[in-house]
Protein backbone atom coordinates (compact mmCIF):
# COMPACT_ATOMS: atom_id res chain seq x y z
CA UNK A 1 0.00 0.00 0.00
CA UNK A 2 2.77 2.53 -0.90
CA UNK A 3 0.34 4.91 -2.10
CA UNK A 4 -1.67 5.17 0.95
CA UNK A 5 -2.87 8.35 1.82
CA UNK A 6 -1.62 10.07 -1.90
CA UNK A 7 -4.19 11.37 -4.58
CA UNK A 8 -3.24 10.58 -8.24
CA UNK A 9 -4.61 11.79 -11.42
CA UNK A 10 -4.81 10.25 -14.47
CA UNK A 11 -5.96 12.29 -17.70
CA UNK A 12 -7.02 9.68 -20.17
CA UNK A 13 -7.83 7.50 -17.10
CA UNK A 14 -10.91 5.87 -18.43
CA UNK A 15 -9.32 3.43 -20.96
CA UNK A 16 -5.85 1.67 -22.14
CA UNK A 17 -3.02 2.74 -20.57
CA UNK A 18 -4.48 5.19 -17.96
CA UNK A 19 -7.29 2.77 -16.62
CA UNK A 20 -4.32 0.20 -16.39
CA UNK A 21 -2.67 2.65 -13.93
CA UNK A 22 -5.48 3.56 -12.31
CA UNK A 23 -6.19 -0.13 -11.33
CA UNK A 24 -2.27 -0.20 -9.94
CA UNK A 25 -2.65 2.62 -7.83
CA UNK A 26 -5.40 2.11 -6.33
CA UNK A 27 -4.48 -1.63 -5.93
CA UNK A 28 -1.66 0.07 -3.71
CA UNK A 29 -3.95 2.67 -1.85
CA UNK A 30 -3.84 5.43 -3.83
CA UNK A 31 -6.88 7.85 -4.07
CA UNK A 32 -7.53 7.65 -8.17
CA UNK A 33 -9.08 10.48 -10.13
CA UNK A 34 -10.16 9.70 -13.45
CA UNK A 35 -9.90 12.44 -15.79
CA UNK A 36 -11.34 12.00 -18.87
CA UNK A 37 -13.08 13.56 -21.69
CA UNK A 38 -15.85 10.52 -21.85
CA UNK A 39 -17.87 10.43 -19.31
CA UNK A 40 -19.51 7.27 -19.99
CA UNK A 41 -16.23 5.03 -19.98
CA UNK A 42 -14.97 7.26 -17.10
CA UNK A 43 -17.65 6.79 -14.73
CA UNK A 44 -17.55 3.11 -15.55
CA UNK A 45 -13.88 2.26 -14.80
CA UNK A 46 -14.48 4.24 -11.35
CA UNK A 47 -17.53 2.16 -10.85
CA UNK A 48 -14.68 -1.28 -11.60
CA UNK A 49 -12.00 0.85 -9.44
CA UNK A 50 -14.53 1.27 -6.85
CA UNK A 51 -15.70 -2.44 -7.00
CA UNK A 52 -12.74 -4.24 -5.88
CA UNK A 53 -12.11 -1.49 -3.14
CA UNK A 54 -10.18 1.05 -4.45
CA UNK A 55 -11.09 5.12 -3.73
CA UNK A 56 -11.99 6.20 -7.15
CA UNK A 57 -13.69 9.24 -8.96
CA UNK A 58 -14.57 10.92 -11.81
CA UNK A 59 -13.67 14.12 -13.02
CA UNK A 60 -14.58 15.26 -16.58
CA UNK A 61 -12.25 17.60 -18.45
CA UNK A 62 -11.09 18.41 -21.91
CA UNK A 63 -7.31 18.63 -21.19
CA UNK A 64 -6.75 21.19 -23.95
CA UNK A 65 -9.14 23.98 -22.22
CA UNK A 66 -7.67 26.28 -19.92
CA UNK A 67 -11.18 26.65 -17.98
CA UNK A 68 -12.08 22.83 -18.00
CA UNK A 69 -8.49 22.42 -16.43
CA UNK A 70 -8.72 24.94 -14.10
CA UNK A 71 -12.14 23.33 -13.02
CA UNK A 72 -10.36 19.99 -12.39
CA UNK A 73 -7.59 21.21 -10.39
CA UNK A 74 -10.18 22.32 -7.83
CA UNK A 75 -12.43 19.31 -7.97
CA UNK A 76 -9.33 17.08 -7.13
CA UNK A 77 -8.75 19.97 -4.19
CA UNK A 78 -12.40 19.38 -3.32
CA UNK A 79 -12.53 15.29 -3.82
CA UNK A 80 -8.99 14.51 -2.31
CA UNK A 81 -7.64 17.87 -0.84
CA UNK A 82 -4.21 16.95 -2.26
CA UNK A 83 -2.24 15.68 -4.87
CA UNK A 84 1.39 13.97 -5.28
CA UNK A 85 1.09 11.98 -8.84
CA UNK A 86 -0.25 13.97 -12.10
CA UNK A 87 0.02 11.39 -14.73
CA UNK A 88 -0.27 13.30 -17.98
CA UNK A 89 -1.62 10.38 -20.25
CA UNK A 90 -4.17 11.90 -22.10
CA UNK A 91 -2.88 11.74 -26.24
CA UNK A 92 -4.96 11.26 -29.61
CA UNK A 93 -3.12 10.41 -33.43
CA UNK A 94 -4.96 11.90 -36.62
CA UNK A 95 -1.94 10.55 -38.31
CA UNK A 96 -1.33 11.56 -42.40
CA UNK A 97 1.41 12.02 -44.51
CA UNK A 98 2.49 15.78 -44.34
CA UNK A 99 1.64 16.54 -47.52
CA UNK A 100 -1.74 15.58 -46.80
CA UNK A 101 -1.94 16.83 -43.10
CA UNK A 102 -4.44 18.93 -43.00
CA UNK A 103 -3.77 22.13 -40.35
CA UNK A 104 -7.38 20.61 -38.18
CA UNK A 105 -5.13 17.31 -37.65
CA UNK A 106 -2.53 19.45 -36.54
CA UNK A 107 -4.07 21.23 -34.18
CA UNK A 108 -5.96 18.37 -32.53
CA UNK A 109 -2.84 16.81 -31.65
CA UNK A 110 -1.14 19.54 -30.71
CA UNK A 111 -3.84 21.33 -28.48
CA UNK A 112 -4.63 17.17 -26.59
CA UNK A 113 -1.22 15.80 -27.13
CA UNK A 114 1.40 19.32 -25.69
CA UNK A 115 -0.81 21.84 -24.74
CA UNK A 116 -2.69 19.75 -22.77
CA UNK A 117 0.25 18.63 -20.99
CA UNK A 118 1.27 22.15 -20.20
CA UNK A 119 -1.77 23.31 -18.78
CA UNK A 120 -2.74 20.05 -16.91
CA UNK A 121 0.61 20.37 -15.26
CA UNK A 122 0.27 24.04 -14.45
CA UNK A 123 -2.96 23.74 -12.69
CA UNK A 124 -1.61 20.50 -10.27
CA UNK A 125 1.61 22.38 -9.26
CA UNK A 126 -0.02 24.58 -6.71
CA UNK A 127 -1.83 21.53 -5.29
CA UNK A 128 1.77 19.77 -4.93
CA UNK A 129 3.70 22.91 -3.84
CA UNK A 130 1.28 22.47 -1.00
CA UNK A 131 2.77 19.54 0.19
CA UNK A 132 6.99 20.03 -1.11
CA UNK A 133 6.23 16.92 -2.60
CA UNK A 134 5.10 15.68 -6.18
CA UNK A 135 5.76 13.27 -9.37
CA UNK A 136 4.47 14.55 -12.68
CA UNK A 137 4.71 11.61 -15.37
CA UNK A 138 3.98 12.36 -19.19
CA UNK A 139 3.41 10.43 -22.21
CA UNK A 140 6.03 10.39 -24.74
CA UNK A 141 6.85 7.65 -27.33
CA UNK A 142 9.04 6.08 -29.21
CA UNK A 143 7.55 8.05 -31.91
CA UNK A 144 8.95 11.02 -30.24
CA UNK A 145 12.52 9.79 -30.13
CA UNK A 146 12.82 8.76 -33.81
CA UNK A 147 9.78 9.79 -35.95
CA UNK A 148 7.41 7.79 -37.79
CA UNK A 149 6.03 7.88 -41.27
CA UNK A 150 2.61 9.52 -41.21
CA UNK A 151 2.70 11.16 -37.56
CA UNK A 152 4.18 14.42 -38.28
CA UNK A 153 2.10 16.09 -35.42
CA UNK A 154 2.41 13.70 -33.08
CA UNK A 155 5.56 12.92 -33.53
CA UNK A 156 6.08 16.94 -32.62
CA UNK A 157 4.15 16.41 -29.64
CA UNK A 158 5.89 13.69 -28.10
CA UNK A 159 9.05 15.30 -28.56
CA UNK A 160 7.53 18.06 -27.23
CA UNK A 161 6.43 16.30 -24.13
CA UNK A 162 10.57 15.03 -23.95
CA UNK A 163 11.62 19.47 -23.72
CA UNK A 164 9.04 20.14 -21.31
CA UNK A 165 10.04 17.11 -18.84
CA UNK A 166 13.41 17.97 -18.93
CA UNK A 167 12.78 21.80 -18.15
CA UNK A 168 10.15 20.91 -15.13
CA UNK A 169 12.68 18.66 -13.61
CA UNK A 170 14.79 21.41 -13.68
CA UNK A 171 12.81 24.04 -12.30
CA UNK A 172 11.12 22.19 -10.20
CA UNK A 173 13.12 19.67 -8.78
CA UNK A 174 14.14 21.74 -5.43
CA UNK A 175 10.62 22.00 -4.84
CA UNK A 176 10.21 18.16 -4.09
CA UNK A 177 8.73 17.70 -7.00
CA UNK A 178 9.84 15.02 -9.92
CA UNK A 179 9.41 15.25 -13.67
CA UNK A 180 9.87 12.08 -16.06
CA UNK A 181 8.71 10.95 -19.38
CA UNK A 182 7.71 7.27 -20.44
CA UNK A 183 8.24 6.46 -24.17
CA UNK A 184 6.34 3.56 -24.77
CA UNK A 185 6.55 2.00 -28.38
CA UNK A 186 3.56 0.41 -29.97
CA UNK A 187 0.85 -0.80 -27.52
CA UNK A 188 -2.01 -2.69 -27.71
CA UNK A 189 -5.18 -0.34 -26.77
CA UNK A 190 -7.70 1.59 -28.73
CA UNK A 191 -5.13 4.05 -30.20
CA UNK A 192 -3.95 1.07 -32.97
CA UNK A 193 -7.30 0.06 -33.88
CA UNK A 194 -6.23 3.27 -36.80
CA UNK A 195 -3.27 1.50 -37.60
CA UNK A 196 -3.26 -0.59 -40.89
CA UNK A 197 -2.68 -4.57 -39.95
CA UNK A 198 0.42 -4.39 -42.48
CA UNK A 199 2.16 -1.84 -40.67
CA UNK A 200 1.13 -3.68 -37.13
CA UNK A 201 2.55 -6.33 -38.57
CA UNK A 202 6.03 -4.52 -39.68
CA UNK A 203 6.32 -3.34 -36.21
CA UNK A 204 6.04 -6.52 -35.03
CA UNK A 205 8.90 -8.15 -36.60
CA UNK A 206 10.67 -4.78 -35.93
CA UNK A 207 10.88 -5.17 -31.69
CA UNK A 208 13.30 -7.21 -30.45
CA UNK A 209 10.78 -9.03 -28.27
CA UNK A 210 8.85 -9.83 -31.13
CA UNK A 211 5.08 -9.14 -29.59
CA UNK A 212 3.58 -5.67 -29.18
CA UNK A 213 3.17 -4.12 -25.51
CA UNK A 214 0.25 -4.81 -23.37
CA UNK A 215 -1.13 -1.47 -21.86
CA UNK A 216 0.04 -3.10 -18.44
CA UNK A 217 4.14 -2.90 -19.31
CA UNK A 218 3.42 1.13 -19.76
CA UNK A 219 1.17 0.99 -16.61
CA UNK A 220 4.07 -0.31 -14.61
CA UNK A 221 6.63 2.15 -16.02
CA UNK A 222 4.20 5.08 -14.91
CA UNK A 223 3.39 3.51 -11.43
CA UNK A 224 7.36 3.11 -10.81
CA UNK A 225 7.73 6.77 -11.57
CA UNK A 226 4.76 7.86 -9.48
CA UNK A 227 6.36 5.91 -6.32
CA UNK A 228 9.12 6.28 -3.44
CA UNK A 229 11.25 3.64 -5.58
CA UNK A 230 12.49 6.42 -8.03
CA UNK A 231 13.02 9.35 -6.21
CA UNK A 232 16.13 10.08 -7.55
CA UNK A 233 15.30 9.58 -11.08
CA UNK A 234 14.48 13.24 -12.63
CA UNK A 235 14.04 14.45 -16.10
CA UNK A 236 14.32 11.22 -17.65
CA UNK A 237 12.53 9.63 -20.57
CA UNK A 238 12.29 5.64 -19.99
CA UNK A 239 11.92 3.64 -23.36
CA UNK A 240 9.15 1.04 -22.70
CA UNK A 241 9.33 -0.27 -26.11
CA UNK A 242 10.35 -4.17 -26.30
CA UNK A 243 13.52 -2.34 -27.98
CA UNK A 244 12.12 -0.70 -30.96
CA UNK A 245 14.31 1.55 -32.92
CA UNK A 246 11.82 3.24 -35.62
N1 LIG B 1 7.12 2.63 -42.57
C1 LIG B 1 7.48 2.64 -43.86
N2 LIG B 1 6.65 2.95 -44.86
C2 LIG B 1 5.39 3.25 -44.53
C3 LIG B 1 4.94 3.26 -43.21
C4 LIG B 1 5.88 2.92 -42.22
N3 LIG B 1 5.56 2.92 -40.92
N4 LIG B 1 3.65 3.63 -43.20
C5 LIG B 1 3.29 3.83 -44.47
N5 LIG B 1 4.35 3.59 -45.27
C6 LIG B 1 4.38 3.70 -46.73
C7 LIG B 1 3.33 2.81 -47.40
O1 LIG B 1 3.77 1.50 -47.52
C8 LIG B 1 3.16 3.54 -48.73
O2 LIG B 1 4.25 3.22 -49.57
P1 LIG B 1 4.06 3.26 -51.19
O3 LIG B 1 3.73 4.69 -51.53
O4 LIG B 1 5.40 2.83 -51.67
O5 LIG B 1 2.97 2.29 -51.47
C9 LIG B 1 3.31 5.01 -48.35
O6 LIG B 1 4.02 5.02 -47.10
C10 LIG B 1 1.96 5.68 -48.18
O7 LIG B 1 1.20 4.92 -47.23
P2 LIG B 1 -0.36 4.69 -47.40
O8 LIG B 1 -0.68 4.13 -48.76
O9 LIG B 1 -0.85 3.93 -46.20
O10 LIG B 1 -0.87 6.23 -47.39
P3 LIG B 1 -2.21 6.78 -46.87
O11 LIG B 1 -2.19 8.26 -47.18
O12 LIG B 1 -3.36 5.96 -47.33
O13 LIG B 1 -2.15 6.58 -45.26
C11 LIG B 1 -1.24 6.78 -43.09
C12 LIG B 1 -1.10 7.17 -44.56
C13 LIG B 1 -2.57 7.32 -42.52
C14 LIG B 1 -0.08 7.43 -42.34
C15 LIG B 1 -1.23 5.23 -42.94
O14 LIG B 1 -0.09 4.72 -43.63
C16 LIG B 1 -1.12 4.81 -41.50
O15 LIG B 1 -2.10 4.79 -40.77
N6 LIG B 1 0.10 4.47 -41.07
C17 LIG B 1 0.34 4.09 -39.67
C18 LIG B 1 0.81 5.28 -38.87
C19 LIG B 1 1.27 4.78 -37.53
O16 LIG B 1 2.22 4.02 -37.42
N7 LIG B 1 0.61 5.22 -36.46
C20 LIG B 1 0.94 4.80 -35.14
C21 LIG B 1 -0.29 4.95 -34.27
S1 LIG B 1 -0.02 4.27 -32.65
C22 LIG B 1 0.74 5.50 -31.87
O17 LIG B 1 0.93 6.56 -32.35
C23 LIG B 1 1.17 5.20 -30.46
C24 LIG B 1 2.61 5.35 -30.30
O18 LIG B 1 3.06 6.17 -29.49
C25 LIG B 1 3.54 4.46 -31.04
Amino acid sequence: MEFQNQAAVITGGASGLGLSAARILCERGAHVIVADINEAQGTEAVAELRETGGRADFVQVNVGDETSVQEMAAKVQELAGRLDVLINNAGITRDGMVHKLTKEKWDQVININLTGVYLCTQAAIPLMLANGYGRIISTSSVVGLYGNVGQTNYAATKAGVIGLTKTWAKELGHKGITVNAVAPGFIRTPMLDAVPEKILEMMREKVPVKRLGEAEDIARAYVFLASQYSSYINGAVLSVDGGLVL
